[in-house]
């Protein structure tokens, strides 16, 4: 992971080529370019910005094939309880309307390993479908477990079960087998699998406390909503810009990019919640307090980049790259 990441993430208008309804709830939207032209390329687990009105910003799993350049694919649940994206895109991004967006950017790519254990929940299956295609590409010995409330619900079953078969694919309706049987699935650590795991925050805190005696880095998760955080023990800190000397003072009910905001230091950002990796920046000095869901256990621990708009300092100063 690179920092800075999306200081030059392109931005596009793209055309919705294709609507689909997957279940009541899921809508599968195909994108392009609307004059045809090439989309930049993207690997499994990469997501894609969809930049809304009112400034709403909402991040997609991109889930379509890679190697297809000219579409970009997305699943979008209507979230119940949303602040009003989904339920926008639901009604407003029909075929032949445009969309803005921004990206990709990849903060849960697929990497290595002999045996690759995939757990998907909901709409969490969406990142995980094209690195299934791929480890099948590369010969890997995988499986996947997909829980959802009820197989109506479960907007990509029919379709794994055909592509990948059902020596691999694990379908857990919740109304017919209950939760996903983690106890079994992970319950013993293993250092010969890896773990790629995409869906709600429960199923996400209980396979993250499963995996706690598992080897670092077997545990790969994405987070689209963030991590609970306890910010009563807040307390203030000093930033340094390295670019500039300047000093500034993070106060115990600010974050460091509102700091920045305040002083127009121009840092990327999204989400504001630690959960999309834009505003992703390098420390030059101090120990960062990791807050983020996005940077991996070692990521976190080797303190070189940090995300300012929830991470804030063990150490009385930080020194940035801004
Ligand atoms: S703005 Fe999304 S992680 Fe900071």
């Amino acid at each position: 992971m690179s920092a800075h990441s999306s200081e030059s993430e392109p931005t596009a208008a793209l055309l919705v080529s294709r609507r689909a309804s997957l279940t009541s709830e899921v809508i599968l939207l195909e994108l392009r370019h609307p004059e045809g032209r090439e989309l930049p390329a993207w690997s499994p687990g990469s997501h894609i910005d969809l930049l809304l009105p009112d400034e709403m910003v909402r991040q997609y799993s991109l889930c379509g094939d890679p190697a297809d350049a000219t579409t970009w694919t997305v699943a979008v649940f209507l979230e119940p309880e949303g602040r009003g994206g989904s339920a926008y895109i639901h009604r407003s991004l029909q075929e032949g309307t445009t969309v803005r967006t921004r990206g990709p950017r990849n903060h849960f790519a697929f990497g290595s390993g002999k045996r690759v254990l995939f757990i998907g929940g909901g709409i969490g299956i969406t990142p995980l479908i094209p690195m299934m295609a791929e480890a099948t590409e590369r010969g890997l010995d995988w499986e996947l477990h997909y829980g959802g409330r009820s197989r109506t619900t479960m907007a990509f079953a029919d379709d794994l079960l055909t592509r990948f078969g059902s020596d691999r694919v694990h379908l857990i309706p919740q109304d017919e087998r209950g939760l996903i049987d983690l106890e079994t699935l992970i319950g013993t650590p293993r250092t010969d699998t890896t773990i790629y795991c995409c869906g709600p925050a429960p199923l996400l805190d209980a396979v993250e406390t499963r995996c706690a005696a598992w080897p670092t880095d077997a545990l790969h998760i994405e987070r689209f909503t963030a991590k609970a955080v306890d910010d009563d023990q807040n307390t203030s800190f000093e930033i340094e810009l390295s670019a500039t000397g300047v000093t500034l003072t993070v106060p115990q009910d600010r974050s460091i990019l509102d700091v920045l905001d305040d002083q127009d230091v121009p840092v990327p950002s999204s989400c504001r919640d630690g959960t999309c990796g834009t505003c992703e920046t390098m420390v030059l000095e101090g120990v960062p307090e990791h807050r983020d869901s996005v940077l991996s256990p070692s990521e976190q621990e080797s303190n070189e980049t940090m995300m300012v708009c929830v991470s804030r300092s063990r150490t009385p100063r930080l020194v940035l790259d801004l």
